[in-house]
């Protein structure tokens, strides 16, 4: 992994502020509402936003990112809602989450390194259970045009890091499509998403 690529998230966690605020993601929101709390997986998890919401309803939360900063203020965030996730720090093919045990997979935001997203979801992949549930939204590749226009909104700069729906579809071709779409949304998400982007959102059930 690049140095400075963790450096850009180390950075910006050691902010007192949350980057992409304290409240869940609000497609993740509605997904996860609608789900029987079991094992959960949050990948890329950052602040915990995310994880720390869905560990609030009852689940039983691992997570993983880069950033040991993001790590910090993760814990921070499930104190201060009396809750605790199993948060790991490091590249997911060295940490130790079981095969075959999480009832679901969230994917926040996930914008793994062009070069290794495929790889990652495939790994993904193999950590859920049958009839589990991937929740994921990241910005698609109509996204760049908003970024322009608003920086504010925030995203990757460059297009392999965006999503396709064709791509999600290969990676997780094993799987029935429960919600697939590109479209345009308004975030208010935190210090770094806000206004209009576009963003891709998957939910499938692994066959
Ligand atoms: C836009 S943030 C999203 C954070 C969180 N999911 C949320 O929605 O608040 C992207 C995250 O991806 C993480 N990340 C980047 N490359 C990664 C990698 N190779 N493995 C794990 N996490 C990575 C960053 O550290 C950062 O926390």
């Amino acid at each position: 992994m690049e140095e400075k690529w963790l450096k850009r998230w180390d950075d910006r966690y050691k902010e007192p502020d949350f980057a992409y605020g304290t409240e869940p993601n609000e497609f993740l929101k509605e997904q996860i509402d609608q789900l029987k709390a079991g094992t959960i997986l949050f990948g890329a998890e950052g602040e915990g936003r995310n994880a720390v919401y869905a560990s609030k309803l009852g689940w039983v939360v691992q997570a993983f990112d880069i950033s040991k900063e993001g790590k910090n203020k993760a814990l921070k965030l499930a104190e201060e809602n009396k809750v605790s996730i199993d948060y790991q720090v490091g590249q997911l093919p060295d940490l130790d989450f079981e095969n075959g045990k999480f009832d679901a997979i969230a994917l926040i935001y996930a914008h793994f390194p062009p070069n290794i997203k495929s790889e990652y979801h495939k790994i993904l992949d193999k950590k859920l259970k049958k009839g589990g549930t991937i929740i994921f939204e990241a910005f698609g590749k109509n996204h760049l045009k908003y970024r322009n226009e608003n920086p504010k909104i925030g995203g990757p700069p460059d297009l392999e890091s965006l999503f396709s729906t064709e791509e999600l579809k290969l990676d997780f071709k094993n799987y029935e499509i429960l919600h697939l779409e590109e479209k345009v949304v308004e975030l208010s998400e935190g210090l770094y998403h806000n206004g209009k982007g576009s963003v891709t959102r998957f939910v499938g059930r692994k066959k």
